[in-house]
């Protein structure tokens, strides 16, 4: 069935439609060789409605974690699961009959995160949901009760203290609130933030000594709850980004020009103490464009639900914010259209060079030092999502590793386990998977913990 006489909204049909069921399958075909030292799990999270469960959003999905075990060269096992959490056991509906929020019973289908010993399966409306590392669902968790709101989908860890940053933000107030984790994975903080009113809040950066927030225009209307994601574009909310001192004190607000950002690629204080954010931006028409093809509300009036891609939309922008001057210098720096921005997460928060993104059928590298760019193609009528960044051990280059993306067909044909060289965008190898899996979102590779040395001596 062509795209073009497909019935079915874009996310139900041709790539990124939904899987069936759960299944396992060991030992998987390798084309190439994979890299001995890439022994870990390769996770990736995404919504996957139940069949024949209706789905008014591609954001609404139950989460499904897709997993790749590789160890010694071996591709050792795939499976997927679905996140248990209680929507999805129960049917629990996120709204009680007190119309209280119930945190527990959300999709958990955004992203998969790694964080002191334990996994979560996060998304931005409710709390992380904990999995073990063969992909079953342990249950909610709110660190011990300390969570009391909805933990963002995309944490940042700070790679200089091991601690995770993140959020959350809510239609009711407070609409923002920054948490700090432990490295030990303790809620040691947690800080409500005045913000103009509510909005969807998908991602914000840290630096070194400051975490940026995205005050942007998709504000939150009740009226469209039919739609699922009741959030639309309103010009008089304003654009602004924060820059708030992580040890404490006011948020300096700096007015942009009206974008929406899903995904910032990094952020990082330069040598003159400017704050630089770097991450696909989205301008008023290419955000109509994505969110009516993903069954948001078609503010333009616009039908472009077959669209035909989720990705195209946005561009990459820079935007350097000067506490000197009190403005915002912004930056286009590419007119290809961008999504899901990866790098070095050894250099969250400071300053890069590289990094990583996705067009509809391309794997694109950016080297935002001098602009140059390099891109991988998989294939015709092959779409590869997110391509995570992986180092390799004892890097000295910052691209020195490899990039892991899911690629699959939109014929529905199949998918793969795509391992390319980051330097060069070559491919290393590739795993072919037992099934086609649909696009989704974002994923992480799990390293297997590094052999501890032993403190105690030999015994006699
Ligand atoms: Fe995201």
């Amino acid at each position: 069935m062509s795209e073009q006489t497909d019935p079915r909204p874009l996310w139900l049909s041709g790539h990124m439609a939904p899987v069936p069921d759960e299944i396992d399958a060991a030992d998987l075909p390798v084309d190439g060789t994979l890299p001995s030292e890439l022994s870990g799990r390769y996770f990736r999270n995404g919504p996957n409605p139940l069949p024949g469960e209706p789905s008014v959003h591609w954001f609404s999905g139950h989460g499904m974690v897709h997993g790749v075990r590789l160890r010694d060269g071996r591709a050792e096992w795939y499976r997927n699961r679905w996140v248990r959490t209680t929507s999805f056991t129960e049917g629990a509906p996120m709204l009680r009959p007190d119309l209280t929020v119930d945190r527990a019973a959300v999709p958990a289908n955004t992203h998969v995160v790694p964080h002191n010993g334990k996994i979560y399966a996060l998304v931005e409306v409710g709390f992380p949901y904990e999995l073990t590392p063969d992909l079953a669902t342990v249950g909610p968790c709110d660190f011990g009760g300390r969570l009391t709101g909805a933990m963002t989908a995309h944490p940042k860890e700070d790679p200089r203290t091991g601690e995770l940053l993140f959020f959350g933000y809510g239609f009711t107030p407070p609409h923002l609130t920054y948490h700090r984790l432990s490295a030990d994975g303790e809620l040691v903080e947690s800080r409500e933030i005045e913000v103009p009113g509510a909005t969807m809040m998908h991602d914000f950066a840290i630096t070194e000594n400051h975490v940026v927030w995205l005050d942007l225009p998709l504000v939150f209307d009740l009226s469209l709850a039919s739609h699922g994601m009741p959030y639309r574009w309103d010009d008089g909310y304003g654009a602004r980004l924060g820059v708030m001192p992580r040890e404490g004190g006011a948020v300096r607000w700096y007015d942009v020009d009206p974008c929406y950002v899903f995904h910032v690629g990094n952020a990082y204080e330069d040598e003159t103490g400017r704050v630089v954010v770097e991450g696909p931006r989205y301008g008023r028409d290419g955000f109509d464009r994505i969110w009516s093809a993903i069954g948001g509300p078609a503010v333009t009036g616009r039908d472009l639900a077959r669209a035909g891609s989720a990705i195209g939309g946005a561009r990459l922008h820079r935007w350097t914010l000067d506490p000197e001057s009190g403005k915002a210098v912004e930056e286009a720096l590419d007119d290809r259209g961008v999504e899901f921005p990866t790098h070095d997460e050894s250099r969250t928060g400071l300053p890069h060079r590289y990094l990583y993104t996705v067009t509809d059928d391309s794997i694109v590298k950016y080297d935002v030092r001098t602009g140059a760019t390099a891109t991988h193609a998989p294939g015709p009528g092959l779409h590869p999502g997110e391509a995570v960044f992986v180092p390799a051990e004892g890097a000295r280059a910052e691209d020195e590793g490899w990039l892991l993306s899911i690629v699959s067909d939109g014929a529905a044909r199949g998918s793969e386990l795509v391992v390319l060289d980051a330097s060069d965008l070559s491919r290393t190898a590739s795993v072919r998977l037992p099934r086609r899996v649909p696009a989704g979102f974002h994923g992480n590779w799990i390293p297997d913990a590094p052999a501890v040395p032993s403190t105690i001596g030999p015994i006699g």
